[in-house]
């Protein structure tokens, strides 16, 4: 099963983000002869600062998916193999006020890489997706697996869904060679301030209140993220002739049951009251920081992935929730 060319030409797309930053500054650490070419819009949540470390060794462009003009230049420029796609808007309290960038990224985006696929068949496309886009599950609900049908609760995940349908039909419509990650809630270093743990963190620092949505029992399921990115280099190191044939799964034909959609999950649940209490007992600070504030509109309740076909690829994670919360929150207190 096992088949890797020497050196690869990757595009990563949203490279200077979250993820993305982990994946690129890991992959030329453990790969460095591999030619990486970073294309980022640089929005709020892009920051070149991530990817110092690497820069003089990768080439970055600063620019937009869906400038299929551009990414095709840099396909042919750079002769590249694979596309590894982290770009993306991602934040669910900005998609609840305002969906047109994230209908413009997630999926006007996602189609101009199709399209840019279409007219270079030979390049991969390792699109990063979502637990999001199944939706929520109650309490007593087994893990969501990737057959299941995909019901998203927020314009965000709506908008992830509809760049995966897209994606679907590429595969089946036009052979491409595309394949599909839903990852769950990831944490780390480097994370846009706005999202959960850097604001638990930050307002903890400051003794301020810390909001907590609802009744602070929603589950998320955590992932360190470069237990994430690892998940990533085992599918694009996995022989990729099984994304080119149609391999019986559970719908015959259908992507989704090929083997080309993975779950990624460390299958770690927490409710976020039990997180924030975390945080706040390695910062050393009271409980009563916690102040519960108005629900998040349609919030999820609880996410679970079944990723026993990334598991059977040999991936497994590595940190602790624990240990991996302790060297998060100790970066966001020195970012501070
Ligand atoms: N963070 C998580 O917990 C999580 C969980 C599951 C899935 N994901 C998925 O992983 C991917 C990466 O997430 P993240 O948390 O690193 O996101 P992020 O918001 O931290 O970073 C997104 C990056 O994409 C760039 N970008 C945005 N629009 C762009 C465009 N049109 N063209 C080029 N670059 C653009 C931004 O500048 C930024 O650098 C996303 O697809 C997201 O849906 C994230």
């Amino acid at each position: 099963m096992s088949w890797y060319p020497l050196v690869m030409n990757l595009l990563v797309t949203g490279g200077a983000g979250f993820i993305g930053s982990h994946f690129v500054l890991r992959h030329k650490e453990q790969f460095p002869d591999d030619l990486i070419v970073v294309l980022d819009k640089l929005t709020y949540a892009g920051n070149k600062a991530f990817i110092e470390p690497v820069l003089n060794r990768i080439r970055f462009v600063q620019g937009d998916i869906a400038d299929v003009e551009l990414v095709s230049q840099l396909i042919l420029r750079y002769e590249i193999d694979k596309i590894v796609n982290f770009a993306a808007e991602t934040h669910v309290d900005r998609s609840i006020k305002n969906a047109v960038p994230f209908i413009h990224t997630n999926i006007v985006g996602v189609q101009a890489l199709i399209e840019v696929c279409k007219a270079a068949p030979a390049v991969r496309l390792l699109h990063i997706s979502t637990d999001e886009v199944y939706g929520d599950i109650g309490d007593d609900d087994p893990p969501c697996s990737v057959g299941r049908a995909l019901f998203p609760s927020s314009p965000y995940a709506a908008t992830k869904a509809s760049g995966e349908m897209l994606l679907l039909a590429a595969m089946r419509t036009h052979s491409l060679k595309i394949a599909i990650t839903r990852c769950t809630n990831n944490y780390g270093p480097h994370q846009a301030d706005e999202k959960f743990i850097p604001t638990i963190v930050r307002h903890a620092i400051k003794n301020e209140q810390i909001p907590v949505y609802g009744s602070g029992m929603n589950k998320r399921d955590w992932l360190y993220v470069t237990d994430h990115t690892d998940a990533l280099e085992v599918i694009l190191k996995t022989d990729w002739a099984f994304w080119d044939n149609d391999v019986p799964g559970v719908h015959k034909n259908h992507p989704q049951g090929s083997g080309r959609t993975f779950n990624i999950s460390a299958d770690d649940e927490w409710q976020n009251i039990d997180v924030a209490k975390m945080i706040l007992k390695i910062l050393g600070k009271p409980e009563e920081l916690i102040h519960f504030v108005a629900d998040r509109l349609g919030h999820d309740w609880r996410y679970a992935l079944d990723s026993s076909n990334i598991r059977k690829l040999g991936w497994k994670p590595k940190i602790s929730f624990e240990d991996g919360l302790k060297a998060t929150v100790e970066w966001y207190r020195k970012k501070a």
